[in-house]
């Protein structure tokens, strides 16, 4: 099969590349560009390790083909940190170790990015929701649900709003 090429933005940059129109998001992600934090645990839509946001919502990369993200807008667990400072999810997970091996944390991460760019006060029910598409075999989810609960707690007092806990 020929190679198309694919413009898109990724993490803020515009990018370029050429790959067959049967590859996914996820293979152009990590094969075309590096981008190796997004995880690929299954490849058919059922795990969430390949999370990313596409245009403002978070999708498995695995599920999307390449040349449907022409002209968008992608962000990945590399795009979470901004002027070098970690997102607070990133360091929240740590403190609460809401990860033993790892392997889900990308994908569990832009998840809950995804929450929180959305709802900065979420229940844990809304939490639970959010990371629905998410395994992970390790940790039994109650470390993520107390970092999602810190970083949203930080970022209300970063914004300075009313009724902050
Ligand atoms: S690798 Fe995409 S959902 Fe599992
Ligand atoms: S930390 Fe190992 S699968 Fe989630």
């Amino acid at each position: 099969m020929g190679e198309m090429n694919i413009e898109f933005n990724v993490n803020g940059k515009q990018v370029r590349v050429s790959a067959e129109p049967n590859k996914t998001l996820l293979y152009v992600l990590r094969g075309n560009l590096g981008l190796t934090g997004t995880k690929d645990g299954c490849s058919s839509g059922d795990c969430g390790a390949c999370v990313v946001m596409l245009d403002g919502r978070p999708v498995n990369s695995c599920m999307v083909l390449g040349p449907q993200v022409e002209g968008s807008s992608v962000v990945t667990i590399e795009g979470l940190a901004s002027n070098g400072e970690l997102h607070p999810l990133q360091r929240t997970f740590g403190e609460t170790w809401a990860f033993q091996c790892g392997f889900c944390t990308p994908g569990m991460l832009v998840s809950c990015y995804a929450l929180l760019e959305l709802n900065d006060h979420p229940s844990r029910e809304e939490i639970l929701t959010a990371i629905a598409g998410n395994f992970c075999r390790c940790t039994g989810y109650q470390a993520v649900i107390k970092a999602v609960e810190q970083a949203a707690a930080e970022l209300r007092a970063a914004k300075g709003g009313a009724g902050n806990d």
